[in-house]
């Protein structure tokens, strides 16, 4: 029995906590998360049944949500912490056996990070809370977009991203991923839209006011940065009978097309790992606001349109997010700071589900820009922040998507590949799905995860023939990439360099043997070009190749800050359309920190971001006002 799981503490440090005190405050060290006011430990929300409004007038859910506790088997709690980020609470009122009345309540005081606690008091031992409330039309947590946001253009949309801690700007819970809760909505829209969730649907309604009542129900034990709702004028096309896409009427087909190997991923994934956990698996394609490429919500990935290149070559997202159906969503981070438990297990495990569908050399490709994009960051943005490159973060007082960087990702898969390579495949393999199943459901901890690789790898096994244990301690727990970290080869990226040297020696473009080349071999070409080139040979490349006109969000990307770095003028209106239509953070915060390097190029970001802004979700609005001032 492993000892991970964020369950109660024993009565004493309970009884520690209560005395502790009623007054509103940061959470206590015990619960590990220091981006929670919750106190779990004492008393723990299971369920929640939510019921909202949705008013795109207003930009509005109105509703209210009734939470289910679990009280500490050894002491009844008298008091209920819940995170809340701007909501509007109107009445709560506390519940024993099935009856409310309402009961006192207060806000501790708001802090820009964590927003505040909201204090209960729970009389007579109540075992439920029911919360009236709305949110703030500017939650950090929802995003509101006007038609012409959309590809359909006639009808607004509403979406919600709760990781890492902007579940609580739209419901009032326990938003730590150590908590988990099963739940109940419904929600209320115009008829014309439909809601969809990341969890069971349970049908629909039609309502006489000319709006309609969607209802799922989630029976999975899930962490509240998990749930998830999108409101819109929304088509969904079938790609197995498990398996399907949600999107606006003119994008679901190509997305359909796009996406047709999810079948195939998940059975990789399931004879990797066992079996998949959560019934259906879909994908929804947002407008092009959406912040991130993907987000793993359960049951329904939220994906950005810019992975829609027309010959599947981004792909590899979508393996990525189904992977997190595993790790992340089955066994979860307990705090921020472990996050790379997160994404380093999601990354390793897309490239291996990269292989077996397309074979070693397409994973290696993606590995080998993976490992580029970590050594970059290395040496650039995080090159003065020593912390920043270990994996186990120290998060205090910083928000946690300050962690998002490579090194969760591609320091964290180059963790698992090195173990890999250290004990064998087999042996490996075994030991992850082993890990899964004995913390299926359950949240985990590095120290957790430290103990069972010791238990059943380190100590259960031998190395293989000519390797030694790696120093797992300086892996986890120290900064920089350790000598020891794998390095992926492929011999289709390394014809990339031949390529380009037969280019720089003066060859001429169109004899270039690219007829061929993947996405993948021409982001290595991109990247690999070195700092000064001609404007003859800028414009060459683009007559050429058509970098400027591609339709490839990756490859565009990648040459607007080419262009950008050179001086080459010609993609400077593509830029700006970019810029402009999507709201992909990826792609937009390395153009604006290439354009504000000069005088002019900051004029021109300004310029261009005073028009963009309100249309990008906050979580790139963040990242960008610090960049752009
Ligand atoms: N869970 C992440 C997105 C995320 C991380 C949101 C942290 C908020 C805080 C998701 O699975 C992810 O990693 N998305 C990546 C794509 C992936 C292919 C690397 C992204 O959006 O860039
Ligand atoms: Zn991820």
């Amino acid at each position: 029995m492993q000892t991970c799981c964020r369950s109660f503490l024993p009565l004493l440090a309970l009884v520690g906590l209560m005395t502790a005190g009623c007054s509103p405050g940061p959470s206590d060290s015990e619960t590990g998360d220091v981006h929670s006011f919750a106190r779990p430990e004492v008393v723990r929300v299971v369920h929640m049944d939510l019921d909202w409004d949705v008013s795109f007038e207003d930009k509005v859910l109105e509703g209210t949500a009734v939470l289910h506790l679990k009280h500490h088997p050894d002491a009844v709690a008298t008091q209920l912490h819940l995170d809340t980020m701007g909501l509007a609470v109107s009445l709560v009122e506390s519940g024993t056996g099935g009856s409310f009345r309402e009961t006192h309540w207060e806000y501790g005081e708001e802090t820009p990070l964590m927003g505040r606690v909201l204090v209960v008091d729970l009389p007579d031992g109540a075992d439920q809370v029911r919360i009236s409330y709305r949110t703030s039309p500017d939650a950090s947590g929802l995003q509101w977009l006007d038609p012409a946001q959309t590809a359909g253009g006639v009808h607004p949309f509403l979406y919600s991203q709760g990781q890492a801690i902007l579940t609580r700007s739209w419901i009032p819970c326990q938003d730590s991923p150590g908590v988990r809760i099963t739940f109940d909505a419904s929600v209320r829209v115009p008829a014309a839209l439909r809601a969809v969730m990341a969890a069971r649907a349970d049908g629909e309604d039609d309502e006489e006011d000319g709006k309609k009542v969607y209802r799922f129900t989630m029976e999975q034990p899930i962490p509240p940065y998990l749930l998830a709702l999108a409101v819109g004028d929304l088509a969904f096309q079938e790609v197995s009978p498990r398996t399907g896409v949600w999107a606006e009427p003119s994008v679901v087909q190509s997305a359909a097309w796009e996406f047709a190997d999810m079948e195939k991923m998940l059975q990789a994934a399931e004879g990797l790992y066992g079996p998949y956990s959560w019934g259906r698996y879909d994908i929804l394609v947002l407008p092009p606001a959406f912040p991130f490429g993907g987000m793993e919500n359960p049951r329904l990935t939220f994906a950005t349109p810019t992975i829609l290149a027309g010959d599947r070559s981004l792909v590899s997202l979508v393996a990525h997010e189904l992977a997190h159906s595993w790790s992340g969503n089955l066994v979860t981070n307990a705090t921020w700071s472990d996050f790379w438990l997160n994404e380093g297990f999601t990354t390793y495990i897309t490239y291996r589900l990269l292989e077996s569908l397309y074979g070693r050399e397409r994973a290696e490709m993606e590995a080998m820009l993976g490992r580029q994009d970590l050594e970059e960051e290395l040496a650039t943005d995080l090159a003065d922040k020593p912390g920043d490159q270990i994996l186990y973060l120290d998060l205090t007082g910083r928000n946690p998507d300050d962690g998002m960087t490579h090194v969760a990702y591609e320091k964290g898969a180059l963790f698992l590949r090195l173990l890999e390579e250290t004990y064998g495949r087999e042996v490996f393999d075994t030991f992850i799905k082993d890990w899964f199943q004995r913390h299926a459901f359950t949240s985990v901890t590095t120290a957790d995860f430290r103990a069972f690789l010791d238990d059943q790898l380190i100590n259960a096994h031998q190395p293989v023939e000519g390797r030694t244990t790696p120093n797992l301690d300086s892996w986890l727990y120290e900064p920089g990439l350790p000598m020891d970290a794998p390095v992926p080869q492929s011999r289709s990226l390394a014809m990339v360099d031949n390529t380009l040297d037969l280019f720089l020696a003066g060859g001429s473009v169109v004899d270039l043997p690219v007829q061929d080349w993947t996405t993948h071999q021409w982001l290595h070409f991109l990247r690999a070009l070195p700092e000064e080139l001609s404007m003859a040979q800028m414009a060459q490349m683009d007559d050429a190749f058509d970098f400027t006109g591609t339709g490839n969000s990756e490859i565009l990307a990648e040459w607007i800050v080419v262009s950008l770095k050179q001086g080459y003028e010609g993609s400077d209106q593509r830029m700006e359309e970019f810029l402009m239509g999507m709201g992909r953070r990826k792609f937009l915060k390395p153009i604006y920190q290439e354009l504000v390097k000069t005088p002019a190029g900051r004029e021109r970001a300004r310029e261009i971001y005073a028009k963009a802004r309100p249309r990008y979700h906050s979580i790139s609005q963040r990242t960008l006002d610090e960049i752009v001032q």
